[in-house]
């Protein structure tokens, strides 16, 4: 016992001696892991199952005592906006996924949202109590407890870190899952007198006849409004830019119907309202006289007894309020870090987000990567990687890319040495893939051409912005041509005030599938990979460069794309088109024919022997065997090639 008491006291010694020096300078690798993963929250769980699937040496650090504690305070109404769809008429798992906002990826049936839960929007709670479920059950390797400090990158590559308690921990490689949890308050003139939302009273009794402005325009600001409407005199509103309806931007992000209340009381004029205007340019003060509180805005004074400066009479912020409300959303918490760590933020989603590159790495530290909503500025309004229905795809995505980087394993591929076979394949994919449709315009299916395209390689929902490093991130050669499926909505429909519900919204007809709006694959084949210069000069809103050959299916009101001409004949017909081959499926009695009459076999009346000779094929067994897990709607298909 003295000895231990001797030898902790001479390393808490040492260790002080050693803060002196250059932490960097550091060698030693106490608590060594291969990855660290900062987070059990949605975004670090799913990464730590993927890692403990592929049987790697991982840890997950995380602060509270249990998975998900963000959603223990956030939101603080409770209701979560993530839809919880149960039913879908589908068993189709993948498919099922397309519209379940809420759960993660695994192996595991009962680790589903909508076996929590049947209400619509859940209450956060439920949300915890499957975190935790899914960190259990898959008896992933969380520490909790434990508050990581002082994260820094050593000379010799290698990561090190203290929790509260002054363990010390050393790694290979960070994944950093901590959320974007730290509430944004901007210090405007007077912002002492405003109240958080992160500490506001959810008792809707505390807003009893009284006047209220909120400062943000998200869905945090109108959760609130929602919920003390009942209670409050009038709700101002005020935020820099103009309302975004989630319904028209395509946005999951911006205002969704659930909490959008107070644009009814606004427009019908029911004393509520919203206004624009930038929170650096307000002053809020104190009347001394009523003790309400004073909106000075652009310079207009409104306090009863103050300065009068050039203010109008009927100022819309004349009456003063009760209370003044910030819901300004969240930043990333820089605090993990020691301060040799110089972590710029993205330009795109401003502070929010820290500065990454495609492969999710932060792009001034090597090796430090990130996982769930922080790594959100490459889609920021634009594609659902914020939000867990998003990022459980790109966490998916990160750890492929890993894996290729780090043990030499491919990016998962499927293998056609058929082209025949192929188009089945991107029916199903289109039919049921969950990460693209979820993650449109920036996941992307990727099919590499062998070199005289007459066979195929498939990936699933590779990062489309990685395109043109594809042999470098993927580990797939590309001999020849590529191409690659995206879901996108029509370039000229989503947008803030833009008239989603138009009379000519919806396209039917193949033809005019190139006009289509809604959520629809889009196939762009190229010749021969493009590079990165390429990639960059793409036009604006377009995900890939100008492809040799771009073909839309034409989209569907029941997002089902398996009409035998308007999609699944397209399809073949562009195939066909692109790689110079025949695709169709003949009778015996054709064949014979063909052969009879003509001097090369399409590709539907040969086999490729292991002599490389051809034969006549009899593909009903195999066409049952490969057909046999598809889903329903596909079967016509089915019946048609037999
Ligand atoms: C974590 O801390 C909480 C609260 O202090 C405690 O109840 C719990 O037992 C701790 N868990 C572990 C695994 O140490
Ligand atoms: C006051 O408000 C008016 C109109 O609302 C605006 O034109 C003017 O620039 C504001 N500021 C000052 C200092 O007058
Ligand atoms: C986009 O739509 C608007 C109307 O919503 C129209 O005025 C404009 O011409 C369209 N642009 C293109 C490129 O189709
Ligand atoms: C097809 O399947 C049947 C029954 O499973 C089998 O007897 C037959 O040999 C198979 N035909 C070919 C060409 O594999």
């Amino acid at each position: 016992m003295n000895i231990l008491v001797l030898v902790s006291v001479l390393s808490v010694a040492i260790s002080s001696a050693w803060a002196e020096m250059d932490p960097t300078d550091n060698t030693d690798t106490p608590n060594f892991h291969k990855y660290c993963i900062i987070g059990a929250g949605p975004g670090g769980l799913q990464i730590a199952y993927f890692m403990q699937h592929a049987q790697r040496d991982y840890i997950v650090f995380e602060k509270g005592h249990g998975a998900g504690t963000f959603y223990n305070k956030y939101p603080i109404h409770r209701q979560l906006i993530s839809i919880n769809k149960r039913n879908t008429g589908k068993t189709n798992k993948e498919f099922n996924m397309r519209h379940d906002w809420n759960s993660l990826l695994s192996h595991d049936e009962s680790l589903q949202m909508t076996k929590y839960s049947k209400v619509f929007f859940p209450p956060a709670d439920v949300l915890v109590k499957y975190l935790n479920d899914y960190m259990t059950k898959l008896n992933l390797n969380v520490q909790v407890n434990t508050t990581i400090s002082n994260l820094l990158k050593r000379k010799d590559k290698n990561f090190e870190m203290y929790d509260q308690r002054g363990t010390k921990y050393t790694c290979q490689y960070m994944v950093i899952a901590t959320g974007i949890a730290s509430p944004n308050k901007p210090e405007f003139s007077g912002w002492e007198l405003s109240e958080g939302y992160e500490d506001l009273s959810i008792d809707v009794d505390d807003f009893e006849k009284q006047s209220v402005l909120i400062l943000g325009r998200g869905n945090s600001a109108f959760e609130t409004a929602q919920h003390i409407m009942g209670s409050t005199n009038v709700i101002h509103m005020m935020a820099r830019s103009r309302v975004k309806l989630s319904w028209a931007t395509h946005y999951v992000g911006d205002l969704r119907a659930v909490n959008n209340g107070l644009l009814d009381t606004y427009q019908l004029k029911s004393l509520d309202g919203l206004f624009e205007g930038s929170v650096s340019d307000i002053q809020l003060k104190k009347s001394q006289i009523d003790g309400r509180l004073y909106v000075d805005n652009f310079g207009n004074s409104t306090i009863p007894g103050g300065e009068i400066v050039g203010a109008v009479d009927n100022d819309a912020l004349r009456e003063g309020y009760d209370r003044v409300i910030r819901c300004l959303g969240f930043l990333f918490d820089h605090s993990l870090f020691h301060p040799s760590m110089k972590v710029r933020s993205a330009g795109e989603g401003g502070e929010k987000y820290p500065r990454i590159n495609f492969i999710y790495e932060a792009v001034d530290v090597k090796g430090m990567f990130f996982a769930g909503t922080n790594t959100h500025s490459l889609d920021f309004k634009r594609s659902a990687g914020g939000f867990i229905h998003g990022y459980r795809y790109t966490a998916k995505s990160l750890h492929n890319i890993l894996e290729w980087r780090h043990f030499r394993v491919p990016w998962p591929s499927v293998y056609f040495e058929n082209l025949q076979d192929l188009i089945p394949h991107m029916h199903k994919r289109v039919n049921e893939g969950s990460g693209i449709y979820q993650m449109f315009g920036v996941l992307c299916d990727v099919v590499i051409y062998n070199e005289d395209k007459t066979a195929a390689t498939y990936l699933e929902a590779f990062p489309c912005a990685l395109a043109c490093k594809l042999p470098k991130v993927s580990g797939h050669k590309a001999p020849g041509a590529v191409m690659f499926m995206v879901m996108e909505y029509g370039k000229n429909f989503s947008g803030a005030g833009k008239d989603t519900f138009h009379e000519d919204r919806a396209q039917g007809s193949p033809n005019e599938a190139h006009r289509s709006n809604f959520l629809h694959p889009v196939f762009y084949h190229y010749d021969k990979l493009f590079n990165q210069e390429t990639f960059i000069a793409k036009p604006e809103k377009w995900v890939l460069p100008v492809p040799d050959h771009i073909h839309h299916l034409v989209e569907d009101f029941t997002t089902k794309f398996d009409g035998m001409q308007t999609h699944i004949l397209q399809t073949r017909r562009f195939i066909e088109t692109t790689t110079g081959q025949d695709l169709r499926h003949f009778y015996g009695p054709q064949c014979l024919a063909l052969a009879l009459t003509s001097t090369s076999l399409p590709y539907g009346c040969q086999q490729r022997t292991d002599d490389g000779s051809a034969s006549f094929i009899d593909f009903s067994n195999e066409t049952k065997e490969r057909f046999s897990d598809m889903s329903a709607h596909l079967l016509p298909f089915v019946a048609m090639l037999k």
